[in-house]
């Protein structure tokens, strides 16, 4: 039996989401939106495009959560993203959206859990690693089944700089990016190679270190082009954890998970290496780190503790 998949805000991540699974055969998907018509509409477009591409699945949108009862999976995108505001033409920081988007996620997390208990979500809503927080207290879920998109993303931006630069394929890049989803990630080139050659090997660290930096502005590059932030890499990202969580298959990818202990932290969301298969984390993987990685690990746990003491869960 096919899997099935929910996904919540059918806007930009989400119906981008929608668009990969469905492109990679992976899962029934169900979009719920608060917007009426909204997910009927594009999961009806996209269901459409089913022949021409040649997918099985069952696409179908709603603003209804008995109509995601059963959910194997559930992606949650619902929030307000970063937006310039019309009147003073300025960009919110990721964590100015806390406390919206803490009550539309903890609504969400309770209204889709009464239908699916057994679930596991994938949170993409930002501030991401808060909102982590706010889906583990709100759904009662145990830590493995409460799981955080960003170092998928971080890193998938990470390696497109340095193959653009390098001139290399994207495939032979293998590195990872750590730590909260914001200014303070911690992309890690000592951990970094092109088809097992050291990156510090092949750039110069005044390069490497413009990389660094871009890596870490990475949605906010996208949001001055466009005005309104990324979708295509965060969906694909967030496709890549539902296939590994879908097909079982213990990929390593770096994800916001509930460390107990894990580098020194206590219950707290950050991005370190996880192993995804059908029980959503599987394994913290806890990597050596340099006394270097290790302070700016320590200076992204400290970032990420400052949105989440917002939440006023303490
Ligand atoms: P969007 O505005 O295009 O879509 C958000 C959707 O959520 C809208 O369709 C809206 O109607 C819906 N929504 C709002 N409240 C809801 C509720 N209570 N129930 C159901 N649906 C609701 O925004 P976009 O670009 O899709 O971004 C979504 C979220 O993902 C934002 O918080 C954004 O900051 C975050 N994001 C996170 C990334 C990551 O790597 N973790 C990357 C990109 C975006
Ligand atoms: C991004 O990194 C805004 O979190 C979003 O693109």
């Amino acid at each position: 039996m096919r899997k099935k998949v929910t996904i919540v805000g059918a806007g930009n991540v989400g119906a981008t989401c929608a668009h990969w699974i469905a492109a990679r055969d992976l899962a029934d998907v169900v979009l719920i939106d608060i917007v009426e018509g909204m997910p009927q509409g594009k999961a009806l477009d996209l269901a459409e495009s089913g022949p021409v591409e040649g997918f099985d699945l069952t696409l179908s949108g709603t603003n209804d959560y008995a109509d995601t009862a059963g959910s194997d999976i559930c992606v949650i995108t619902a929030g307000v993203p970063r937006r310039k505001d019309p009147n003073t033409g300025q960009f919110p920081s990721r964590d100015e959206l806390v406390k919206t988007n803490q009550k539309i996620v903890s609504s969400v997390v309770k209204s889709f859990v009464e239908h699916s208990p057994d679930a596991i979500l994938i949170i993409v809503s930002n501030p991401l690693d808060a909102m982590c927080h706010v889906a583990l207290e709100e759904s009662g879920f145990p830590p493995n089944r409460v799981i955080g998109q960003a170092g998928a993303l971080d890193t998938a931006r990470y390696k497109t700089f340095i193959a653009m630069e390098l001139g290399v394929s994207v495939k032979d890049i293998h590195g990872l990016v750590l730590g909260g989803h914001g200014d303070t990630m911690v992309p890690l080139p000592h951990h970094t190679s092109v088809a097992g050659i050291p990156l510090l090997e092949l750039m110069d660290r005044e390069t490497l270190d413009g990389i660094i930096e871009r890596t870490r502005k990475g949605g906010g590059e996208i949001v001055k082009l466009l005005g309104y932030s990324g979708y295509y890499a965060p969906a694909a990202a967030s496709v890549s954890m539902v296939e590994a969580i879908v097909k079982d298959q213990k990929r390593v990818i770096p994800s916001a998970a509930y460390l107990q202990g894990e580098y020194g932290y206590t219950n707290l969301f950050i991005g370190v290496p996880c192993v995804l298969g059908a029980n959503g984390i599987e394994k913290v993987i806890e990597m050596k780190l340099n006394d270097e990685e290790k302070a700016m690990l320590d200076h992204s746990a400290d970032a990420v503790r400052s949105v989440v003491d917002v939440l006023g869960y303490n």
